[in-house]
């Protein structure tokens, strides 16, 4: 079938492009397989950014599709408000072996933003209903990227991104990235009786794929136990493999009391994002019915059972195949080939990550910085090139082979050299 694509352009808003720029060079993509994708034209580009962190398991995963067509011959929808499904059960048993005892409830949405949206939501009730009723406010942190709704945008630390919807949602206070006193400073300074949850991405994926310094995660966890402030993260990218463990917080060895999730647990299959949340705070939510102590936040896709037969089935992709392990490998071997690109070209002034989950810096003056990323554009390759920030971004999924990450290398020392930087 061919489309008349200028044509069809005109009727659709693509996130976050300039769709005047889109026109003039449009990607629109048609196949996809591992770690490769192709377009209309049949034009092959190597993924290396897993979609936007989303395709975990690789593009046209056999096991994926199998799960969700067995599902959609049985059933695809259960009444939220009077049912649930046996998929929707299975996934939160599965789930909840991943994190720690004490993480043990799941709350399914469909998106990231709306995971956030409902840890506010959770830290809310869950204070009004175990006698601090005045804990409403949510600190989150300079640089980070919580999602597009209101709740999710008014945490986010980006100016750029609130700008045009100003004004927010009130009781969001938001303080500088690596400062554990940072946090405990704005706590105390609005009142630990009116902070209800401090919400971060225990990597800073936008800011440029940021490490925390070790301590920091303790003594955020060690503050808000103190104040009786929740904590949650935003794993929305660094969960499922991408980082070689489930969660970032397993690496790390702290945990919060609300993780969300999202993009990489069906890897794209279907929409499914949530919550998990600790027995203690679940527990909030349980009494006679009378009393309205349940949780008063429903979405009526959330944890549909097409969506969680593909996150059942990316969670066995991951176990069956290793592929925390792979994560772990072929992170290495992409961070050991940057780091070798920077030995020729000087322009690279650091390489960091963790897992799948890899940024580069370009230290350059800002005509050669443009010219960069245009000559990245062209490649065939998707990924975050450098832009004004300098920072360009790698996360392909975590199905990848040596022979793609290598790709990926050249890809990258091509557009070094046709940018002449
Ligand atoms: C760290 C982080 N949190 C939240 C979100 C919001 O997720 P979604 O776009 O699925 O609503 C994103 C999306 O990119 C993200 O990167």
């Amino acid at each position: 079938m061919d489309l008349d694509i200028p044509e069809l352009l005109q009727h659709v808003l693509i996130d976050l492009v300039q769709m005047q720029e889109f026109e003039q060079h449009p990607l629109v993509l048609a196949r996809g397989d591992g770690a490769r994708v192709w377009d209309v034209d049949g034009r092959e580009y190597l993924d290396a950014l897993s979609g936007v962190f989303v395709v975990n398991v690789g593009h046209g995963n056999r096991r994926v599709i199998e799960a969700m067509t067995r599902q959609l011959e049985r059933l695809t929808f259960a009444a939220p408000t009077t049912a649930t499904s046996d998929r929707m059960l299975e996934l939160g048993g599965e789930l909840t072996q991943l994190t720690p005892p004490e993480l043990d409830v799941v709350k399914f949405q469909n998106g990231g933003s709306e995971a956030i949206e409902a840890a506010i939501k959770i830290a809310r009730q869950y204070h009004r209903q175990t006698g601090a009723p005045d804990k409403f406010k949510v600190v989150s942190r300079h640089r980070s990227y919580h999602g597009a709704t209101m709740g999710a945008l008014a945490a986010t630390g980006f100016a750029a991104f609130r700008a045009p919807f100003e004004p927010l949602p009130a009781g969001y206070v938001r303080v500088p990235p690596s400062s554990v006193d940072a946090i405990e400073a704005a706590i105390i300074e609005e009142g630990p009786d009116t902070v209800a949850v401090v919400i971060l991405e225990p990597i800073m994926n936008m800011a440029g794929v940021r490490i925390p310094e070790p301590g920091y995660l303790e003594g955020v966890r060690e503050i808000c136990d103190r104040h009786d402030v929740l904590l949650a993260y935003d794993e929305i990218v660094t969960g499922f493999g991408r980082v070689g463990s489930w969660f970032a917080a397993e690496h790390f060895g702290v945990w919060p009391d609300l993780l969300c999730f999202g993009k990489g647990v069906t890897s794209g299959y279907s929409p499914l994002s949530g919550v998990v949340m600790t027995r203690r705070i679940a527990d909030a939510f349980r009494g006679e019915r009378k009393a309205m102590r349940h949780l008063m936040h429903g979405i009526t896709y959330g944890g549909n059972p097409l969506s969680c037969a593909a996150g059942l089935a990316v969670i066995e992709e991951i176990k069956g195949r290793d592929l925390l392990q792979n994560a772990k490998e072929m992170g290495e071997r992409l961070m050991a080939g940057l780091n070798d690109l920077m030995k020729d070209h000087p322009a690279i002034t650091d390489v960091r990550g963790l897992g799948l989950l890899v940024a580069v810096d370009f230290s350059l003056p800002s005509e050669d910085l443009e010219r960069l990323t245009e000559k990245i554009r062209e490649l065939p390759m998707i990924c975050i090139p450098p832009g004004p920030s300098g920072t360009m971004r790698f996360a392909p999924p975590i199905v990848i082979g040596a022979e793609d990450i290598d790709g990926i290398l050249e890809l990258t020392e091509r557009g070094l050299v046709e940018a002449r930087v």
